[in-house]
């Protein structure tokens, strides 16, 4: 049956919201615009994204190391990274209604999107995206601090203190996860751009010489990450920079970017930011940041390939991805066809009725399987309801406890995608389960 791509993004959310994935932030007070909360079931979906994230690029390598550096800072890493003076976008104000646009992304540079008025538009401004606070009691210039706007900066000011303290030599990696800021001035698109988000990022620190290369292969590696969880390939392309869309630190970069509901956008970054970040900060900072080889005695400053992707941005193109509507005898199944690997619960325990001599069997079940996997419970409603409400947010497997468990010491397993069950017994249950929700 499939889902029309024009309703696909208001089905999404309107499922986030639903069943517990994303919530407005403070929605009791009347929301705060572009903010989000994720619900029980959307944060272990941003868990499992991340989760596999730091697996592939950190846990399966032995040239990445991991960091979690600190989100406020002080202005002197952005005044040598180059933010507080090139971290901008084009702001326009409308002088009929009002209205606050960014320049760039507007469809017309001449018709307010707002208010539909023509030639109405301030000159554009540049308007820093860095939130600005103050550390301590004293609120004055001396006080002031930044919330990071990416985790990047963290892996540069740390380079001589990764590389003296994990023995690594380049070719190597710095990887984190984390929060950034950014005072976007259009946020939306739900959480696809917000002022708060989560990154992940990799700083892959390389000889001079060989960035080109790195820069290839990490392009190569990225796109097959998403499609290694389950990502159409028809949803997904390469889309290499024009010289005029660089950032001020680049040289190359390529988007990943994902077929949403509104057209191609970016998921990530992939950025050959050459030795330009750790040259500013050994300047301003001075202190060396070079690699230096006691072997050869060979002293340089590595360049760096950076693969930048957002972790909420891409749980949400993995959700609107796995999004499906089925025909199944006459009705529609809403079913989320997720790969287990990102599935919120991974096994839900359900008995097939309240009575009380299934319920201390289905917990006893739930006890055998809940060390390995997230799973749900859930003994209210009829039994195809629980099934539809499980395949709405993506459980791959579902135990049921009927009447007959009671005298076969056996379950029924139901796989989400073809609906197939399997009668199995207990004590072969976790290794059943093992064999299919492969990490
Ligand atoms: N260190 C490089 C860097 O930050 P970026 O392209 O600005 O590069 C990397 O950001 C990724 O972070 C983006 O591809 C996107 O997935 C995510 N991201 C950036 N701004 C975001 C926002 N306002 N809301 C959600 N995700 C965002």
């Amino acid at each position: 049956m499939g889902v029309n791509r024009e309703e696909l993004f208001d089905k999404v959310v309107n499922l986030s919201k639903r069943r517990g994935f994303v919530f407005q932030s403070a929605e009791i007070y009347g929301g705060f615009r572009s903010t989000y909360d994720y619900g029980p079931v959307g944060v272990l979906l941003l868990r499992n994204v991340k989760e596999q994230w730091w697996r592939s690029m950190v846990q399966l390598r032995q040239d990445v190391v991991g960091l979690d550096a600190a989100i406020l800072s002080p202005p002197s890493i952005w005044e040598a990274s180059g933010h507080l003076t090139n971290f901008t976008d084009p702001l326009v104000d409308c002088r009929e209604c009002g209205s606050r646009f960014r320049q760039d992304k507007l469809e017309d540079p001449n018709s307010c999107p707002g208010c539909g008025s023509k030639s109405s538009f301030t000159e554009a401004r540049q308007f820093n995206l860095m939130f600005k606070t103050h550390a301590g009691p004293v609120i004055d210039s001396a006080a002031e601090v930044y919330l990071r706007p990416e985790t990047a900066q963290g892996m540069f000011t740390n380079f001589t203190n990764v590389l003296n303290t994990s023995r690594k030599k380049p070719p190597f990696g710095i990887a984190q996860i984390g929060k950034s800021f950014r005072n976007e001035i259009t946020p939306g698109n739900f959480v696809f751009r917000t002022r708060e988000f989560e990154q992940m990022e990799m700083e892959y620190f390389v000889p001079p010489d060989d960035s080109d290369e790195w820069f290839e292969y990490w392009c190569k590696k990225r796109m097959e990450w998403y499609l290694n969880l389950g990502m159409k390939n028809d949803s997904l392309r390469l889309r290499i920079h024009e010289s005029d869309e660089l950032s001020h630190y680049s040289r190359a970069t390529s988007d990943i970017e994902f077929s949403f509901p509104w057209g191609w956008d970016e998921l990530e970054g992939i950025a050959n930011r050459t030795d330009y970040d750790l040259n500013q900060h050994a300047q301003a900072s001075g202190n060396k940041l070079e690699y230096n080889d006691s072997g050869t005695g060979e002293r340089y400053t590595p360049h760096v390939i950076e693969p930048a992707a957002g972790a909420t941005r891409t749980a949400m193109a993995f959700l609107m991805d796995a999004y499906d509507e089925e025909e199944v005898n006459g009705e529609v199944r809403n079913v989320l066809k997720l790969d287990h690997r990102l599935s919120p619960y991974k096994v839900a325990v359900l008995p097939l009725s309240k009575k009380d001599e299934l319920i201390e069997p289905s917990k006893e079940v739930l006890d055998l399987v809940q060390p390995h996997w997230m799973c749900d419970y859930d003994q209210t409603q009829a039994i195809g309801r629980r099934y539809r409400r499980q395949d709405e947010i993506g459980t791959p497997y579902c135990v049921t406890i009927d009447f007959e468990t009671l005298e076969d010491k056996a379950v029924t397993v139901r796989e989400r995608d073809s609906m197939n069950q399997d009668r199995v017994p207990i004590n072969e249950l976790v290794e059943y389960l093992s064999s299919r929700l492969v990490p």
